[in-house]
C-alpha cells in the first residue's frame, strides 16, 4: 500500500507542518550523533526548493509533559542550519500567539523549528486540542518522522485528520526498504538478530521466520537459546521464562526449513567490565563465567553465511560492543554486512553505531532511523503514524 507523498503535493507558498524525528542523543547540550537530523535533510531541502514555508516539529527525549531546559531543540536547530546552509529559526513554544505570529510572517522557503513537542502533555495523549492548534499553523502536513511512527500522538496521528497529510522522503524510503524485506526479498535472505533480550525480538523473529532462509542469533538473547539447547551458560544473562518460547522458535524454524545459527564458541568473563575475555567452546563455559560476545569461530561462520546472502537484515549487536573486549563479534558481522553483495538493511541504534564507528555506513543499502518503529514494522504491526496518511491515488 503506497501512501500519499510530498512529491504528490503542490507546496509552493504553503505553510507545511513537517513532523521529523530529531530525537538525538545529547550530552551537556552537545549532539552526540546527528544521523537523524541528516536523514531529514532531503525532505526539508525538497520543501525549501519548492517554495514551502517549513514549520518543523519534533520530540526530544521523554520530558513527560513538562519543560526541561536540557531538552530544548535549539542545539538541533543550529545543527540543522549548518547542514542546510540556511537559517533555521528555533521557536521557544509549540503553539500559542508567539508561534502564530512567527509563522504568519514567514517567507517562502523559510524554515522554523517549534519547541520540543513533549513539553506539552497533550502530545503523548493525542489530545485533539493540541492537534487542532498544530493544524491551525499550517496548510499541509508531512510526516517524515519514521522513528516516531509507532506512536499515536497529536503530532503524528491527531493532526492528520485535520489538514491534508503526506509522508516525507525519509518516511517513504524507510517504508520501501522495510517492505522489501517483508514482501518478496531476494533469497537467500539472512537475518542477523542480536541485542540483550529475547523478549524485545521475539515478535520480529516470529514474523520473519516464514520469510528468511537463515537467522543468525547473537548478543545476550543468544544465551536463552543456548540454554534451550541444553548448554550450561554459567552466570550469563538469561530470560528463564522464555526458554520454552526459544525452544518453540527453534522447532518452528526446523519445521519451515529455516536454518538457525547459534554461537558454537563465545567470549566469556566474570564481569561485563572485564578488560579481556576468554574464547571458549560453548561446552566449556565455567559456572562463574558469563557470555559477553560470540567467539571468533562463530563470527567467521556468520560472516560466511552473510557473504552468500542476497538479502541481509541486521538488528542488534552480537556482544557487549561498548566494551572493546567484547566488540569483535559485532565488528566482524558489521564488516561482513558492509561487504555483502546482497541488499543490506540495518536497524537498531547499537548496530547502526557499530557500522558508523567502522566508517562503513556508506556501504549499507538502507540504515533505518527507527528503533522501536523499525522493530514494530518488521513485526508486521500497523504503525499509526503511517496508517493515518491517506493512500496515494
Ligand atoms: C526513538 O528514539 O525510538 C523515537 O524517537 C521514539 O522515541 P520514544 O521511544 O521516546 O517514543
Amino acid at each position: 500500500m503506497t501512501r500519499r507523498s510530498i512529491t504528490d503535493a503542490d507546496v509552493q507558498r504553503q505553510r507545511v507542518l513537517c513532523r521529523v524525528d530529531f530525537n538525538v542523543p545529547l550530552r551537556d547540550g552537545a549532539i552526540q550523533d546527528d544521523s537523524r537530523i541528516r536523514a531529514a535533510v532531503s525532505t526539508i531541502e525538497w520543501l525549501v526548493s519548492h517554495g514551502a514555508r517549513v514549520i518543523l516539529c519534533s520530540h526530544l527525549g521523554r520530558p513527560k509533559g513538562k519543560v526541561v531546559d536540557d531538552l530544548r531543540l535549539k542545539p538541533v536547530a543550529d545543527r540543522l542550519a549548518d547542514l542546510l546552509g540556511i537559517p533555521v529559526t528555533s521557536l521557544e513554544a509549540i503553539t500559542g500567539p508567539d508561534v502564530t505570529g512567527a509563522v504568519g510572517s514567514m517567507a517562502d522557503s523559510e524554515v522554523v523549528l517549534l519547541e520540543n513537542l513533549r513539553f506539552d502533555p497533550r502530545e503523548e495523549t493525542n489530545d485533539p486540542s493540541l492537534a487542532r492548534e498544530l493544524a491551525d499553523l499550517a496548510d499541509l502536513y508531512v510526516n517524515d518522522a519514521f522513528g516516531a511512527a509507532h506512536r499515536a500522538h497529536a503530532s503524528t496521528e491527531g493532526v492528520t485528520h485535520l489538514i491534508p497529510a503526506y509522508i516525507g522522503l525519509l518516511m517513504r524510503a524507510e517504508i520501501e526498504a522495510l517492505t522489501k524485506l517483508l514482501t518478496g526479498p531476494e533469497h537467500p535472505f539472512v537475518a542477523i538478530v542480536g541485542g540483550a533480550k529475547v523478549s524485545d525480538k521475539m515478535g520480529v523473529l516470529e514474523n520473519l521466520l516464514p520469510r528468511v532462509d537463515t537467522v543468525l542469533i547473537g548478543g545476550g538473547m543468544a544465551n536463552t537459546f543456548l540454554l534451550a539447547q541444553g548448554v550450561e551458560v554459567g552466570t550469563s544473562l538469561i530470560e528463564a521464562d522464555l526458554v520454552t518460547t526459544a525452544s518453540g522458535l527453534i522447532a518452528a524454524a526446523q519445521a519451515q526449513g529455516v536454518e538457525i545459527g547459534l554461537p558454537t564458541d563465545v567470549v566469556v568473563a566474570r564481569s561485563i567490565d572485564a578488560s579481556a575475555g576468554d574464547q571458549v567452546h560453548i561446552d566449556s563455559i565455567g559456572d562463574d563465567a558469563a557470555i559477553f560476545d560470540i567467539g571468533s569461530e562463530t563470527a567467521a561462520q556468520y560472516a560466511d553465511v552473510i557473504a552468500g546472502a542476497r538479502t541481509v537484515l541486521w538488528n542488534g549487536p552480537l556482544g557487549v560492543a561498548e566494551n572493546p573486549a567484547f566488540a569483535e563479534g559485532t565488528a566482524t558481522v558489521a564488516r561482513a554486512v558492509a561487504a555483502a553483495d546482497g541488499y543490506t538493511v540495518i536497524g537498531g541504534g547499537d548496530s547502526v553505531a557499530a557500522i558508523q564507528q567502522l566508517d562503513l555506513a556508506s556501504r549499507i543499502d538502507h540504515i533505518s532511523t527507527g528503533g522501536g518503529a523499525s522493530l514494530e514494522f518488521l513485526e508486521g504491526k500497523t504503525l499509526p503514524g503511517i496508517a493515518a496518511i491517506p493512500e496515494a491515488e
